[in-house]
């Protein structure tokens, strides 16, 4: 069936020259949006802000330049993690399914990213999860925390999101509306 006129008409609107690397990049662009956006819409969680593929996009690439070094690739912790360390201190947990992360609401994993935090137990008292809210904004904070919830199974999730309905990021950092 051949396509309608308008689909053509909009798709030529897009391609200056067919054929040029160009308009091969940006569609392949469109296929690929598309079938993430098809998935996130499509998977069994009622969280579509959750697995907004942008979001968790530039969350990835702030995780990737901040937190990375002492919380792991992908968040997978650092080695012992559940053991404090010869100073006392517990180390990196990791952010991904096998860790805690996600029994914190968003007011929370907010507070602890923005002003830093220790453990109370630590033998030290040094603040030893460093404060990012002079390094990043309130939205790449959420963005970071976006990524961080995409490590997650659906039903980490939801719990997490039930005690965020309590405990909703701050004011400051209320999502835009959608
Ligand atoms: C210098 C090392 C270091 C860096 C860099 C770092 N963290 Fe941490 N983080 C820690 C340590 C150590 C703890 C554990 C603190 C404790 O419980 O004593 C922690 C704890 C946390 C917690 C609370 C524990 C949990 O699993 O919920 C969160 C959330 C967190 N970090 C997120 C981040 C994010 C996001 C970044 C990057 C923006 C980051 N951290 C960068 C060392 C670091």
């Amino acid at each position: 069936m051949p396509r309608p006129p308008t689909v053509r008409s909009s798709v030529a609107s897009i391609v200056p020259k067919p054929g040029s690397p160009l308009v091969t990049r940006r569609l392949f662009v469109l296929v690929v949006t598309t079938v993430i956006g098809t998935t996130a819409v499509a998977a069994d969680d009622p969280l579509p802000h959750v697995l907004d593929s942008k979001q968790i996009g530039a969350g990835r690439a702030f995780y990737g330049q901040y937190c990375a070094s002492c919380h792991g690739a992908n968040g997978k912790g650092a080695p012992n993690w559940r053991e404090p360390n010869r100073q006392g201190e517990l180390p990196s947990p990791p952010h991904n399914q096998e860790g805690h992360t996600w029994r914190h609401s968003d007011a929370d994993l907010y507070e602890i990213i923005s002003k830093g935090w220790r453990d109370p137990f630590n033998k030290t008292d040094r603040i030893t999860m460093p404060p990012f809210g002079e390094t990043l904004a309130p939205e790449e904070i959420r963005a970071v925390i976006a990524y961080l919830k995409s490590l997650w199974t659906d039903e980490q999730r939801r719990y997490q999101r039930e005690e965020s309905e309590k405990e909703p990021f701050p004011a400051e950092a209320k999502p835009s509306p959608e």
